[in-house]
């Protein structure tokens, strides 16, 4: 029997250098000493995705463990006073609450945790995404988990050819719901083809039960009651034996595809898989950005990590996306490069609204008034 640990993946923004491109070192080692040492903590690495601060934690405690969260807003606080000392962009952008209240979820960062049984070998991969929201993970887990033109273990690996249940969150109204993988997917790619609002949560094995993926979910505008800055997301994923292999999980980000995000939240642009020394996104505030870093779990230690998007064979997909980006940037202020009103971050269409609301004219009390004069 192997050791039940649990991986933690917990990010937030708590101030950017310069703007929002990057994180400054002496955030990320503020973080580092302080997770480092721990008794609670079997092994951490602090990394970093545009000006987003990544806490990869392994303990024994638990999901949804208070002293483990309480870690994290604590090492997310530290940081902050960093960032203000610093007077770095935004400093403490991420962090809602005045104060720890139990539980991490709601107070402004973003969580993935997953507890299982270490298996002999247990690879995993941890996809961070900068300027994006947590539906981005929602095409590739669909390509991961149920399509066999991505994933050939869904047909060969006897392991495997029973198929995926996919937990789907509404962020809307706050509900979940399971779907079978393959039998459901038509049922499923009505929600998850909307990933402003439908994103999958977690993916299960469905012959054994066990964990495969998990995402962050918060959608801290949603939280707040009023847009402040974009949720970029993270996902854990197990690979091999009975799962899919490393190569299976990377390959769908080799197709940079469409994300809410980019520049201000408000703009739809290409997710681009770079590596850790190239993420920090500066064109427009981006595009998009997507690292992966793979571990090999040893009891819990943390073995890597391997920079997966640090690879040539992900140069075709980069330069695609730069010429997506291009071809984007031309629609300027107009949809579908502006995302639509609903999902805009900074939008000034209330303000704007506002002041010109006089000045619309009712074209049916316009059409009553001209028909009750006799005139057309
Ligand atoms: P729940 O919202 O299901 O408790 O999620 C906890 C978690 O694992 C965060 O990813
Ligand atoms: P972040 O959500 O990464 O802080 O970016 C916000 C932004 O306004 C980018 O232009
Ligand atoms: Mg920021
Ligand atoms: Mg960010």
């Amino acid at each position: 029997m192997g050791k039940r640990i649990t991986l933690s993946v917990i990010k937030a923004d708590v101030g950017g250098l310069v703007g929002h491109t990057n994180v400054h070192p002496e955030l990320l080692e503020k973080a580092r000493g302080l997770l480092s040492g721990n008794p609670l903590v079997i092994d951490s690495y602090v990394t970093h995705v545009g000006d987003d601060i990544n806490l990869i934690i392994t303990h024994e405690a638990g999901r949804n463990n208070g002293e483990i969260h309480e870690l994290a807003w604590n090492v997310f606080v530290a940081c902050t006073e960093v960032a203000k000392k610093l007077k770095l962009y935004g400093a403490g952008q991420d962090l809602l609450a005045d104060a720890f209240t139990g539980n991490i979820k709601g107070l402004g960062p973003g969580i993935a945790e997953m507890e299982f049984e270490e298996r002999t070998s247990e690879p995993v991969v941890i996809l961070m995404a900068d300027k994006t929201e947590p539906g981005a993970w929602n095409l590739p887990l669909y390509k991961i988990f149920a399509d066999p033109f991505n994933t050939p273990g869904l047909v060969i690996d006897p392991k495997m050819h029973c198929g995926f249940n996919f937990e789907v969150r509404d962020l809307i109204e706050d509900k979940k719901i399971i779907f079978s993988a393959p039998e459901e997917i038509y049922d499923m790619l009505v929600f998850i083809g909307a990933p402003g609002r439908y994103c999958i949560k977690r993916v299960f094995h469905k012959d054994t039960g066990d964990i495969a993926a998990v995402s962050s979910t918060q959608r801290l505008n949603l939280m707040a009651g009023r847009y402040i800055g974009k949720d970029d997301p993270v996902c854990i994923i197990r690979c091999q034996s009975g799962f899919p292999a490393v190569g299976e999980v990377l390959e769908p980000f080799a197709h940079p595809h469409l994300v809410s995000g980019w520049m201000r939240g408000s703009h739809c642009g290409p997710l681009m898989p770079v590596s850790v020394n190239d993420a920090h996104p500066t064109r427009f505030d981006g595009p998009p950005r997507v690292i992966a870093l793979g571990f090999q779990l040893s009891e819990g230690k943390l073995v890597g990590p391997q920079d997966l998007f640090a690879d040539p064979a992900f140069d075709r997909a980069r330069e695609q996306a730069n010429y997506i980006a291009d071809y984007l940037r031309r629609h300027g202020p107009f949809e579908p490069h502006r995302l639509h009103l609903e999902e805009m971050e900074y939008t000034t269409m209330p303000l704007v609204m506002e002041k010109l609301k006089e000045r619309f004219i009712s074209m049916r009390q316009l059409r009553e008034s001209k028909s009750a004069a006799g005139t057309t």
